[in-house]
């Protein structure tokens, strides 16, 4: 009776185990030379069941570009202005369905007045057209012709799926012991691993000069004093490293050659895409989504009191590139306009090839 009690309690263990584990059969790619087991491991039956979140709704009919534009008609419009009539309607149909499909243009507006901006929602949503037109214009050699619009973010939601904002330091920070450093709070941004929860206050936000640096790894063989990081930046850059992964749905060697993970030459190309997603997400969060704070409601806020914002999962939500590369910007080149500065990225391309 015993023992058959405990081979229940076995039993039940191994499936509680189990559980945790994809079932097979899993799938492998070879992406790099013969033995260097730059390989992508994928479950068909998990990517299968993904596709459906990945599917670009239909356009809209397109709308005449004739008439007066949108700034002669309406009384405070600046950023649509040069759109026809026609047109700016279109795109208020567009962002409604994109952004507030349930709740309709109400979300935005004081149905009594559309020109009041009264409405937070509508402050927002004018920078964020402001910020789509920059990463359309700008962050090229991120998003390439494919681009952006409200949709890649929002999905049909008010709030898209994946935001950040800063967390509250666990454990006790004033003291010696007891300071976690957010490690050990098992966080899905993180891919469930022990790592420091928020890599994202450290390496995307604070602009270019602001940022930490995410290298690591040393130059030289033997410790020599040139290598100011340590144990902890190496942690933050791993934690920094699993939201790459779990973001894209991919494995580390879908950037990395992991003989030598800092070496661009023997890396895939994909990794100096995900360098300049880097460098536009620091611009994102901080020319235009940290300063919405005082905009926004308090419920909106993260519990430190900073605007919600955007890391890698908020585009790409799982896929290798946002809705498997379909591009809804050439039905919306009003979203394409451009932002009119490049110099963002010049010197940001000037930095990295000093490295
Ligand atoms: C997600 C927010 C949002 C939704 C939803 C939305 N709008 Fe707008 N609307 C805006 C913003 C932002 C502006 C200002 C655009 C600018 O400054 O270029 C605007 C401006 C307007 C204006 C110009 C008002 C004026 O006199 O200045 C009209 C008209 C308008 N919207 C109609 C609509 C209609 C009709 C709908 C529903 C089909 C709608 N909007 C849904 C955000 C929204
Ligand atoms: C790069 C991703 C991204 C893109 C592109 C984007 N947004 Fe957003 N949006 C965000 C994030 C992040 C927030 C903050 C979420 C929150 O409000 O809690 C947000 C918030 C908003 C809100 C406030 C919602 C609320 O209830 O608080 C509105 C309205 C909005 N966006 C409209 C738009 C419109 C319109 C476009 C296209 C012109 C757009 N967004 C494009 C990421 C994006
Ligand atoms: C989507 C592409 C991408 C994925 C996936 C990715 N990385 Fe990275 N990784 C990068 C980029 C880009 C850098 C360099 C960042 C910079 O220079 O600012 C980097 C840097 C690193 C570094 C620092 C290298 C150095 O020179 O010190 C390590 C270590 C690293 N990654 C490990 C990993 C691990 C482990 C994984 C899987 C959990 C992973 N990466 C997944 C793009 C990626
Ligand atoms: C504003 C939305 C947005 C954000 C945020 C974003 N990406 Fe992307 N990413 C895209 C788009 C759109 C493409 C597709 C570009 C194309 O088709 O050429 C892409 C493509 C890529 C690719 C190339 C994939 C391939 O197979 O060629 C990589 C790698 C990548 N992104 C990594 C990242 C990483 C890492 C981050 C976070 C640091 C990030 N992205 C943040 C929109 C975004």
């Amino acid at each position: 009776m015993k023992a058959s009690l405990r081979s229940l309690a076995v039993l039940l263990g191994l499936a509680a185990l189990l559980t945790g584990c994809e079932r097979p059969p899993m799938e492998s790619v070879q992406r790099g030379y013969r033995g260097n087991g730059m390989e992508q491991v994928a479950n068909p039956r998990l990517v299968a069941m993904q596709i459906p979140k990945h599917q670009a709704p239909d356009p809209l009919p397109p709308a005449s570009s004739e008439g007066p534009k949108a700034s002669q008609i309406y009384q405070n419009v600046q950023v649509l202005g040069n759109l026809s009539a026609g047109e700016f309607v279109r795109t208020m149909t567009a962002i409604t369905n994109w952004v507030a499909p349930e709740q309709g243009c109400v979300y935005c507006h004081n149905p009594a007045n559309f020109a009041d901006d009264s409405m937070y929602t509508k402050v927002v949503a004018r920078r964020m057209l402001q910020m789509t037109q920059r990463v359309n214009a700008d962050w090229k050699p991120h998003v390439g012709a494919t681009g952006v619009t409200c949709y890649t973010c929002h999905r049909g939601q008010p709030v898209p799926a994946e935001i950040w904002s800063a967390q509250a330091p666990k454990g006790r920070p004033d003291a010696m012991l007891g300071n976690r450093f957010g490690q050990n709070e098992p966080s899905l941004k993180v891919g469930y691993s022990s790592l420091p929860v928020d890599p994202f206050s450290t390496y995307l936000l604070g602009g270019e000069q602001g940022s930490n640096e995410i290298r690591v790894a040393s130059k030289a063989a033997l410790p020599d004093g040139s290598n100011p990081m340590g144990t902890k930046d190496a942690e933050h850059t791993y934690g920094l490293m699993m939201h790459f992964s779990g973001a894209l749905g991919v494995n580390c060697t879908y950037c990395h050659n992991t003989r030598a993970m800092g070496e661009w030459a023997n890396n895939p190309p994909t990794r100096n895409t995900a360098w300049y997603g880097i460098r536009m997400l620091r611009d994102l969060n901080t020319t235009y989504l940290d300063p919405l704070q005082p905009v926004y409601p308090a419920e909106r806020l993260g519990v430190l009191g900073d605007a919600p914002k955007a890391n890698c999962a908020t585009c790409h939500q799982g896929a290798y590139k946002p809705l498997y590369g379909v591009s809804m910007l050439a039905e919306h080149p009003e979203l394409a306009a451009p932002s009119g500065s490049t110099t963002k990225v010049a010197s940001a391309a000037k930095e990295k090839s000093k490295k």
